[in-house]
């Protein structure tokens, strides 16, 4: 089962916890993916929107859907999620999410660093993800936290709009 990560601690976020589908019982993933699908679908374009559909939770083992959830009250909302393909040595990392309310309080960078610990306990080498050129805070965050450009190429995601390969090494 995946561990459960709760922030909070030196420089952390209080009440903020970061987990994966698979540690949840069939019900309550299908109602995180359900919460995430609607939140996918406000962001981002038809055509780039990952469907979140049953068969995630059901099979494919090497990819990890986490999501962050907060506390409020008796309920929980949902606050990010992100979703990641291991291939040995290398984590493909295809979204990071964060709902707008909630954006700029440093909950990608939460996300983002318990992927890197997550991936480094488990032997894995380096993250690698593909970013549109035209997505400033996505770019910040990902140099912020270390990864490094290595590609661009130009019409990657549709004529003008440029993609960059992104790289951190997780064992520097
Ligand atoms: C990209 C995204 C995940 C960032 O999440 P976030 O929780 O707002 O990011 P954080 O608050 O952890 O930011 C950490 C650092 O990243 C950089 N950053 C984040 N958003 C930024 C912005 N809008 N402008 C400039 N820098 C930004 C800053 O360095 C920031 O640190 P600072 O606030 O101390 O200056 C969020 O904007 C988002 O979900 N965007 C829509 C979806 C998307 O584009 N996803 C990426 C492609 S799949």
């Amino acid at each position: 089962m995946a561990p459960q990560y709760e922030t909070g601690g030196m420089g952390g976020m209080p009440g903020l916890t970061i987990s994966d589908i698979h540690s949840l019982k069939r019900n309550e993933a299908l109602e995180i993916l359900a919460q995430i699908s609607r939140v996918e679908k406000k962001t981002f374009p038809t055509n780039e929107a990952f469907p979140f559909g049953e068969d995630l939770w059901r099979k494919k083992p090497n990819t990890r859907v986490l999501y962050a959830i907060r506390a409020k009250g008796s309920q929980s909302d949902l606050i990010a999620y992100a979703v990641y393909v291991r291939q040995k040595g290398i984590a493909l990392l295809h979204k990071v999410c964060v709902t707008e309310p909630n954006r700029r309080q440093g909950v990608g960078q939460e996300v983002l660093s318990y992927i890197q610990q997550r991936l480094r306990k488990e032997g894995c080498q380096y993250i690698q993800l593909w970013v549109d050129q035209a997505r400033e805070p996505a770019r910040a965050l990902y140099l912020r936290i270390g990864f490094e450009e290595r590609e661009v190429i130009p019409d990657y995601y549709a004529p003008g709009r440029t993609g960059i390969k992104m790289v951190l090494d997780l064992q520097a």
